[in-house]
């Protein structure tokens, strides 16, 4: 309020000013234009008088001159004239001329004196007068003077009439903008600035609650998102701390962003940190004119940013985006995230015919039906695995390149698109430090063996240092699969592969998600009731129902999500009393769609759910709801929140993410999670309801199970599966992997100029 006080007077008092020199300096104009202008007709008078006069002064007429004084006397503002002798003695003169004008005066006498014409202002008390004088002839010699007297005092009155006017006018005018600039400012700048004043009050003294936003509008917009991300990092760091805080009360050892960022600091010493990844973090997509970023659903995306947020570095990857090249600079660079930028993503770009080979065929037709047991058979062409070889000679060389100038880098490899990767970044700077981590599982050797480039693959994996797999049963399979296909040393004892002189140690890391940040959606005050956010969203999915299942999935036949609908069927037909009550939601991103078996099983699912909606719907309610589209985090958090029961069927999994983000939501300790057996995740969720996926049976009991178990055994189990996952978080699984690497000293220097690896 004291602002805008402030503001007015300040206003008022500018244009004030501003509008006072401005009249007075047009008032002072006006006075100049009627003086001269006076000044003209006096003079033209003065001129007409004097032919008539001189004649008269010639015959020495006194009765002519008298009639000529008197009959020009009245003339308009013409106060009178005066025709003096060569004396001083005035000869004729206007009677109502005031009589200080019978005596000659000065500028009169001036006039004959010099025989030439003058004029003059004279002031005499309140009164303006305007003299003209024109000298009068006589035979060729001054016989006396001519005086004009005008009344010049409405000069004065029209200058301070005009200035009056004009002053009130535009003093008004004036005062009308300020007062409209004024509400503009009210409405667009003061109100809007005192919301926000008001709204990071609250939210520093916690009094927030999370549908209060800040005040949007044009002005407003940018200075909106800014204030919201950095509330949201207050969020954040405060969470962090108050969690620092307890867990220093508690004495645990627990992993945060910021103790992974001080460990990777002091683990590498200065040394640069690169992680290659087939998928990017951030896909940069055009919407109309709009460009517009989402992360994509990936497990490995959820696990892997984190780390990067946290210790920086670069992330290599496909831009695989329509946007991608014009948001990425010369080099296909880019800061992100987005809204923090705090590491580089360095985007690779493929042709249509390298992405064809390298990705929708040998990794996705190949490579991912040949670890993953779930009886797609596998297909591999031999253009295929040319691309696969040119394209890891691609990011091959777009690594090197970012490693040149750079010693003992530390170099992350991720997943199955990139099994020759280490063994070409070892070739040329074997003072690297590589660790390949296969996010998939790994098969027994004979199912691995059927591929044709089943040895050059195991040669490429064995050129790193490090091999990471999920769990330690893959690990063996990896091994044995190596002891039957490739000559080497295996030492049992260690996990390691001897092999050219280069050691590969194999371990077990099993990847987790950043568990804390999975509870960040609301920035302050309490969440809504569980069952206040399942009522909304299946008011706002059209159906009535009292409980909610949900499942999260990229759609691939690895999922079992065919099997978990026919597991719903199933439990609703032995469960006539759920019929009505509850429905299934699953959240099915679209994947790999150019891939045919992919694209035939969004069909299938739609037509399955179709079969079993059409034998129980009713007008208000569903047992399955399948929203195939991509969701993004926050479109994922409600009902990871609210659901009964999350149900994860993987026919096979390295891992699955899925399964610990449900846990990492569940801040109210509610929920039931049912977990395929043949998930990686199953080996750490002990609490979860395990089951086997193709046991349809099996898995309707578990849902049965999960609806009716009691609020205490749900919370007693979410508690412990939740301790499970804060303390094996996604910075712990990186601490250890980094920390496992960088204990394993690299045998050579670099080579002083390596050359680039060809592409074949
Ligand atoms: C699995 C793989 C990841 C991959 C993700 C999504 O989790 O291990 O490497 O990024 O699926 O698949 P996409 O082919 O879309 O990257």
């Amino acid at each position: 309020m004291r602002i805008t006080l402030r503001l007015i007077l300040a206003l008022v008092l500018a244009a004030a000013a501003v509008v006072f020199i401005s009249t007075g300096f047009q008032a002072r104009q006006e006075q100049v234009r009627l003086e001269e202008e006076l000044e003209r007709r006096a003079s033209v008078l003065a001129e007409s008088l004097q032919e008539s006069a001189e004649p008269l002064v010639a015959s020495e007429n006194l009765e002519g001159l008298r009639r000529l004084v008197q009959r020009f006397g009245d003339r308009e503002r013409l106060a009178g004239i005066v025709v003096y002798a060569s004396d001083g003695q005035p000869l004729a003169i206007t009677a109502s001329l005031p009589a200080r004008f019978q005596e000659l005066p000065e500028i009169a006498r001036e006039a004959v004196q010099t025989d030439q014409g003058r004029d003059a202002f004279l002031v005499v008390g309140q009164q303006r007068w305007h003299l003209e004088v024109l000298p009068l002839h006589r035979a060729g010699q001054v016989g006396g003077a001519l005086l004009l007297v005008h009344d010049a005092s409405y000069i004065d009155v029209q200058r301070n009439g005009l200035w009056r006017q004009n002053f009130v006018r535009l003093l008004f005018h004036v005062l009308l903008i300020s007062l409209i600039t004024l509400l503009i400012v009210q409405w667009n700048l003061l109100r809007p600035l005192s919301k926000t004043i008001e709204w990071i009050r609250r939210l520093r003294t916690g009094e927030l609650s999370e549908h209060e936003s800040l005040p949007k509008g044009e002005l407003f917009g940018p200075l909106a998102r800014e204030v919201t991300h950095m509330a949201k990092s207050l969020t954040v760091a405060r969470a962090a701390a108050e969690e620092e805080a307890k867990l220093r009360h508690a004495g645990e050892s627990h992993w945060t962003a910021e103790r992974l960022k001080e460990h990777v600091r002091s683990v590498l010493q200065g040394r640069a940190l690169v992680v290659v990844a087939n998928r990017e973090p951030y896909v940069h997509i055009r919407e109309g004119r709009q460009i517009r970023w989402v992360m994509p659903a990936s497990g490995l995306v959820t696990a892997v940013e984190p780390i990067l947020r946290a210790c920086g570095g670069t992330w290599i990857a496909h831009g695989s985006g329509d946007a991608d090249r014009e948001t990425a600079d010369a080099h296909g660079k880019l800061k992100v995230p987005p809204e923090t930028p705090s590491y580089t993503l360095k985007r690779v770009w493929l042709t249509k015919e390298e992405e064809d080979g390298y990705y929708y065929c040998f990794a996705n037709e190949g490579l991912w039906p040949l670890c993953h047991i779930a009886h797609t058979r596998p297909i591999f062409k031999a253009d295929a695995w040319a691309e696969y070889q040119r394209v890891n000679a691609k990011f091959a060389a777009a690594v090197l390149e970012e490693l040149e100038g750079t010693e003992h880098p530390c170099v992350l490899i991720q997943d199955y698109h990139f099994a020759l990767l280490p063994r070409l970044i070892k070739a040329r700077r074997p003072d690297a430090m590589v660790a390949l981590f296969w996010h998939i599982p790994w098969p027994n050797p004979e199912a691995f063996a059927i591929c044709p480039w089943a040895r050059d693959l195991l040669d490429g994996m064995l050129g790193a240092d490090l091999l990471g797999f999920h769990i330690q049963f893959h690990c063996n399979n990896f091994l044995d699969t190596v002891d039957r296909l490739v000559e080497s040393r295996i030492d049992w004892e260690r996990f390691a592969v001897n092999r050219h002189e280069q050691t590969t140690l194999v371990k077990p890391f099993p990847i987790s998600i950043a568990a804390e940040e999975m509870n960040e959606p609301y920035t302050g005050g309490a969440r809504p009731a569980t069952s206040t956010i399942r009522e909304n969203l299946l008011k706002g999915l059209g159906v009535t129902a009292s409980y909610l299942g949900v499942g999260v999935d990229r759609i691939d036949y690895t999922k079992g999500i065919g099997e978990r609908f026919r597991a719903i069927e199933r439990f609703l037909e032995q469960h006539k009393e759920f019929q009505g009550q509850f429905t299934f939601v699953e959240l099915g991103a679209p994947s790999r769609t150019l891939i045919k078996r992919y694209h035939d099983l969004g069909a299938e699912l739609d037509a399955e759910a179709d079969r079993i909606n059409r034998r129980f719907q009713t007008r208000t309610w569903k047992p399955i709801i399948f929203l195939k589209k991509h969701h993004s985090h926050a479109e994922i958090a409600p009902f990871y929140q609210a659901a009964n029961l999350c149900l994860v069927t993987s026919l096979h999994d390295g891992m699955n993410l899925v399964a610990k983000e449900f846990i990492a939501a569940r801040t109210d300790g509610q929920g039931v999670l049912i977990l395929s057996g043949l998930t990686g995740a199953s080996r750490e969720l002990h609490d979860a309801l395990i089951v086997n996926p193709y046991d349809i049976d099996q898995t309707a009991d578990a849902i049965h199970v999960a609806l009716t178990m009691g609020e205490a055994e749900q919370r007693a189990r979410m508690e412990r599966m939740r301790q499970t996952i804060h303390e094996r978080n996604i910075y712990r699984w990186a601490a250890d992997l980094v920390s496992e690497l960088a204990r394993l000293r690299p045998a050579r220097e670099p080579k002083v100029s390596p050359a680039a690896p060809q592409a074949v």
